[in-house]
């Protein structure tokens, strides 16, 4: 099923990335203790900084300027009023990264539509935290009544993001190329996408 999806181009790296990332058994997060539960107003300071960390220094936000807590605050508040789920990652009492969806669409058709973030501590990647919060939001969203989730990855040179999202189910939809602008060069958007829950195979 996962492999009669769409692949980005034969001989492309991208295509290279989805297949390996696919194909690699999952980590089981018993090096550490990982817990992921629901996030909450006092985990903002925590989260401020991740977000501010990726904002400054990579391409995966679209942002220019770190957000304040104020503003992250604001953010997830909204979140939680409309009931979207947002997750935080606490290891030995630590906040090491969090994961949202919220709506990829304002108009109401799209209301069963999510789209989802996730960002992980710069010292905590590539040990399994992303992957967790990733299939923890696919089955907060799926419980929720939520169909599709969709990923928008800020340049297609973001490994670890598309990677991530290959290992949690989500299959390569297409490519926008050029639609950012930052640190000095054009950034392409790669659009995945998984079923969340019977996904299409039933109305709401
Ligand atoms: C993208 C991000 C959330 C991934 O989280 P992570 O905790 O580093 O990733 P994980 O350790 O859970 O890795 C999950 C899978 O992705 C793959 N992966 C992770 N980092 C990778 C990298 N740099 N290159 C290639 N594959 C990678 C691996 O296949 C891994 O599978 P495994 O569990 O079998 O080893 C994290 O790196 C991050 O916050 N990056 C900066 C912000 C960002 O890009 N956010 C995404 C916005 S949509």
């Amino acid at each position: 099923m996962l492999f009669s999806k769409p692949l980005p181009p034969k001989g492309s790296r991208l295509r290279q990335l989805i297949m390996d990332a696919r194909l690699k058994p999952a980590h089981d997060g018993s090096q550490m203790s990982l817990a992921i539960r629901p996030a909450t107003p006092a985990d903002v300071p925590a989260i401020t900084r991740i977000y501010a960390h990726a904002v400054e220094t990579g391409t995966a936000s679209f942002e220019l300027t770190p957000p304040d807590e104020a503003e992250m605050a604001q953010r997830m508040e909204s979140l939680l009023a409309k009931d979207f789920p947002y997750l935080a990652a606490e290891a030995d009492g630590t906040v090491t990264g969090y994961a949202y969806a919220g709506p990829y669409r304002a108009r109401p058709a799209y209301r069963f539509t999510v789209e989802d973030s996730v960002y992980v501590a710069p010292d905590q990647q590539g040990r399994g935290v992303g992957r967790a919060l990733l299939a923890a939001l696919v089955e907060a969203s799926a419980t929720r009544g939520f169909r599709q989730m969709i990923a928008v990855i800020g340049d297609s040179e973001q490994a670890a993001s598309i990677a991530v999202h290959a290992a949690a189910g989500f299959y390569y939809v297409g490519t926008f190329p050029h639609v950012g602008y930052k640190f000095g060069r054009w950034l392409d958007t790669v659009l995945m996408q998984r079923a969340l829950g019977p996904g299409s195979t039933t109305a709401p």
